[in-house]
């Protein structure tokens, strides 16, 4: 319970229930998924993916001759005892190693390095496509699966290609050529031989969609287990404080073995592909020559023909085997792929109107009034969150919310934002319906500053330069100014170039607090949304916080989370939300004289808080 209140209290929205990346095993056709893949990600490395293939029939080819070597050296050498082929023999076994090393060399190559690419092509898309979803979908998908999508499955997806669908070729061509090879000898033989393929296809594919089905488990738990791991790093803190190591490392081992489970299936299912194809193999080869000798003994087979004929098909058995044992490597390339593509094709459910324009709003005090109008809203499977929800702030003035825990506060910034669609009513900017204008525009007008500061691993100036891209280092220096950060960013060991740690970690609350609302300066929006910290800050950095805060809202339309009392009493109105509702607003005093859930909130709440005047 106390790493989940940790989490939520970072994310600033409620944490969702965890679900996996889409990892459900579409049985979308292997041949689609494969095409797929050679269209999306192999079809402009063609030259290279047809280089290897030349190599890699180079390699064959020089392998294939030696048998035929061996003959000719018997027969010439040994038999014939020519002494002239003495020398030319081992010059001929050299040329041939040589350009077998070489061809080896750039098939190996070729194909790893088209490989790779596949596998950066595809992380690339697999991380634009998810970063570019709507919140909405973007918090159901929990990071470590995604991670776990993200860095083996993109390799599995290499391994069907390169290994499986590059090899695949080579090895049918030699299935035919020997096949040919036998049907020429003896088509009836060939007949009963080929009578085991069907078998042998099916067992593969039942093979093949068990290690499937394993390995799609197998990718859920190793996302399940990213996800524990990290989680009890992320709350360290807790974890050491409330003395769950113990608990962590039970939670962490049991995750493991449920997934070793699955893992051992899958080893299982590769290992089974090759001797069940030698047992199929043998079964040929019994009934081969039941037949082979029934027929000798009515003496309608040659000992030659039978021997050239048992030849082909002992060479026919290796691609056979090859072949079986590509199978569940392309298998689990497909299901790797599916997962994949699930990720790349989830489309962002709110996106500009076709006619969308962009919005306009003119600088304070004229432009920036925002307008909620009966709007109602409910998350996915909840009662409403808002409902029926009218506010209005006037260009450049300041409205505060108020209410208890889960009334909906930070519901209406993320419907300002637009990252959840609302279900009826109207929000509209400057007269312009949210709905009406592009994403980009509407955001770009809005800035927000939330609860937890969030700060990336990058250095001080880069995490205020988040505000806007492109931002000159002056612009960057100005708006740590004015949010009262520059003194303690220039006494950092290197200034504005420090690195911040994973999320922050090396500055204090309220210098987080105060970067945060340096980037928020910097952006320069007429709308301002504040969600309030919450921890109490010393009284110093509280005081250096909120003149930066005023700074900030100066000249902007602002709506701001209240918890301070402070930040009410100069608010021009207060709405007062209780169970999605707007119960209450007005001026404090007001609200104080109607007695209502304000007063309480104020008696409970507001009165205990230092900043009592
Ligand atoms: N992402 C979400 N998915 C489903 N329900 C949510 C989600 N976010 C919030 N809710 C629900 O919507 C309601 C309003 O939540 P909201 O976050 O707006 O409350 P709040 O007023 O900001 O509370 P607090 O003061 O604790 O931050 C709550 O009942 C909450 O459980
Ligand atoms: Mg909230």
């Amino acid at each position: 319970m106390t790493t989940n209140t940790h989490l939520q209290a970072r994310s600033g929205v409620a944490a969702p229930a965890p679900t996996a990346v889409s990892v459900r095993d579409t049985e979308a056709g292997n041949v689609h998924v494969i095409r797929r893949l050679f269209h999306d990600y192999v079809r402009d490395q063609w030259t290279t993916f047809g280089a290897a293939l030349v190599c890699m029939i180079v390699t064959s080819a020089a392998s294939g001759t030696f048998p035929f070597i061996v003959n000719y050296t018997v027969k010439h050498l040994f038999l014939e005892k020519q002494a002239g082929m003495l020398a030319i023999v081992p010059l001929l076994v050299i040329a041939l190693m040589t350009i077998r090393a070489i061809s080896w060399y750039g098939q190996q190559t070729l194909i790893d390095s088209v490989g790779e690419r596949v596998v950066t092509a595809a992380q690339r898309d697999l991380f634009g496509g998810l970063i570019q979803r709507d919140l909405a979908s973007l918090n159901a998908v929990h990071s470590s699966q995604f991670v776990s999508t993200m860095l083996y499955d993109a390799t599995l997806m290499r391994d069907a290609i390169t290994r499986g669908v590059a090899a695949f070729g080579l090895e049918t061509a030699q299935l035919v050529a020997f096949s040919a090879a036998m049907i020429y000898e003896d088509w009836q033989l060939t007949l009963i031989a080929l009578v085991v393929l069907p078998p042998v296809a099916w067992a593969m594919e039942r093979i093949g969609s068990s290690m499937r089905r394993a390995s799609t488990r197998s990718m859920e738990q190793t996302g399940d287990l990213a996800t524990s791991l990290s989680e009890a790093l992320d709350g360290r803190r807790i974890v050491k404080a409330y003395g769950l190591e113990s608990h962590f490392a039970a939670r962490a081992s049991k995750r493991l073995s449920t997934r070793l489970q699955s893992m051992l299936k899958v080893v299982r299912r590769r290992a089974a592909a090759v001797p069940t194809t030698d047992l199929f193999a043998g079964l040929v080869f019994a009934v081969t020559l039941y037949y082979a000798g029934f027929q000798s003994l009515h003496a309608k087979l040659e000992l030659n023909d039978f021997m050239a004929f048992l030849t082909a098909m002992l060479l026919a058995l290796q691609p056979v085997r090859n072949l079986s044992q590509l199978w569940p490597v392309v298998s689990s390339g497909v299901a790797a792929a599916n997962r994949v593509f699930a990720v790349i094709d989830a489309k962002p459910q709110i996106v500009d109107a076709s006619n969308a324009r962009e919005l306009t709003v003119r600088p304070a005090p004229q432009g920036g009034s925002v307008k909620f109008q009966n709007v109602h809203f409910s998350y996915r499977d909840h009662a409403p969150s808002i409902a029926d929800v009218s506010l209005e702030i006037a260009p450049g003035k300041k409205i505060a919310l108020v209410g208890p825990s889960g009334a909906g506060k930070s519901t209406i910034f993320n419907l300002l934002l637009r990252f959840y669609e609302i279900e009826s009513g109207t929000i509209s900017i400057d007269g312009q319906d949210i709905r009406a204008v592009t994403l980009h525009s509407l955001r770009r007008n809005i800035a927000l500053v939330t609860q937890e500061a969030m700060l990336f691993d990058e250095t001080v100036a880069e995490n205020i330069g988040l505000g806007s891209l492109g931002a000159s280092r002056t612009e960057i220096e100005t708006a740590a100014r004015n949010a009262a950060a520059d003194e303690f960013i220039r006494h950092l060991p290197q200034g504005y170039d420090t690195r911040v740690g994973e999320g922050g970690l090396k500055l204090s609350g309220g210098q987080r607090q105060r970067i945060a609302i340096a980037r928020a300066m910097l952006r320069n929006a007429p709308i301002l949304l504040l969600d309030e910290a919450t921890s109490a800050l010393d009284t110093e950095s509280e005081r250096q916080v909120q003149e930066a805060l005023t700074r900030l809202m100066k000249d902007r339309t602002t709506i701001v989370i209240a918890h301070r009392l402070t930040t009410v009493l100069d608010a021009s109105r207060i709405y007062v939300l209780d169970h999605g509702h707007v119960v209450e607003s007005g001026s404090h005093g007001e609200l104080i004289a109607c007695g209502g859930l304000y007063a309480r909130l104020y008696q409970h709440d507001f009165r205990d808080r230092p900043e009592q005047p």
